[in-house]
């Protein structure tokens, strides 16, 4: 089986390590590298969480090159009430012996697709402005990126506004770059994020498992906590995991082709996905987004891979 190549980009956040660590568990992908950006917390912490969760997996050996620190336009907003002040409290986190890349995640990124042998599929689980640039910096390079698989935005409603999603809400102008540039873009989107969750008898199984499920235990204690307080929900959505899981498992999320817009007003719908769910607009399809998810099927396979780690 020939393995797919793959980067993601990440703000680390609980659900983005839990995919980076979904990732590196998984035969069917080759993870070649990890880039950070701030969205979830500052770049700083991002690239430091990045590091950390890669060192106690033992794959010390992949780069982590440290990415954008503010969006393209706009001030940077960052999310201490989803995932606390470090950007992944809850566990406890060594600090991590290796250091970032040398290269910055945009000439990193640029390096990677010029040099690699096959196309490269790109995962993008934070704010945009990685891509963006990277798109906008080398357009000669976008004919090898394979594919994007990005979690991010919502067909319904939004989580950081009644209108937008984190990640998209965030760097809006990055989002309207990228949905633009005519790459192959599938949209893990809320819709199914949502309903990719675990709970925390899924972090009593784990638990026992070793250094990894543990420590996934111990994310999902703040996690679960902080989705039931905030949201009301029965269980913490592994958005960015499931991005990861969606191209490991083709058929575990339903995709239909979308044209999809970015608001990138300053209004009230600022950050939005305008999915055309209905073809109102006659605008041909510029994505695939995520409309359905099997749920039991996403938890029973995640846990599966994180009991495998060390
Ligand atoms: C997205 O925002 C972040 O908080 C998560 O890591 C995920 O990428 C969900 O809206
Ligand atoms: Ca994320």
């Amino acid at each position: 089986m020939s393995r797919i190549p793959i980067v993601i980009d990440c703000d680390p956040g609980h659900d983005d390590a839990i995919a980076l660590m979904l990732a590196a568990a998984s035969p069917e992908v080759e993870l070649v590298g990890v880039t950070t950006v701030a969205g979830n917390a500052t770049v700083d912490k991002t690239t430091r969480n990045a590091l950390a969760v890669l060192e106690l997996i033992g794959r010390t050996d992949l780069p982590v090159a440290t990415g954008s620190d503010v969006p393209l336009e706009r001030d940077l907003v960052t999310a201490e009430y989803v995932h606390g002040a470090t950007g992944l409290d809850g566990p406890e986190v060594s600090e991590p012996t290796t250091r970032p890349h040398e290269l910055g995640a945009v000439a990193f990124l640029a390096q990677i697709l010029a040099t690699s042998d096959q196309p490269m599929t790109l995962i993008p689980v934070g704010p945009l402005t990685n891509i963006a640039k990277l798109v906008a910096a080398h357009p000669e390079l976008v004919k090898r990126i394979e594919r994007i698989v990005l979690m991010g935005g919502s067909i319904g409603l939004g989580n950081i506004t009644p209108a937008a999603e984190f990640n998209i809400y965030v760097d809006p102008e990055a989002a309207d770059l990228v949905f633009r540039s005519g790459i192959d873009i599938t949209m893990i989107g809320l819709d199914v994020t949502h309903r990719a969750r675990l709970t925390s008898d899924h972090a009593e199984q784990l638990r026992p498992t070793g250094r990894a499920g543990a420590f996934v235990a111990g994310l999902l204690d703040f996690f679960v906590a902080n989705y039931q307080r905030r949201m009301g929900f029965d269980g913490a959505p592994i958005h960015d995991a499931l991005a990861v899981a969606s191209l490991i498992w083709p058929d575990l999320v339903k995709t239909e082709p979308f044209a999809v817009e970015i608001d990138t007003t300053d209004g009230p719908s600022a950050g939005r996905t305008l999915v055309d769910r209905y073809h109102v607009t006659g605008r041909e399809p510029n994505a695939r987004v995520g409309t359905s998810v099997d749920s039991e099927r996403f938890a029973g396979l995640l846990l599966e891979r994180i009991a495998s780690l060390d």
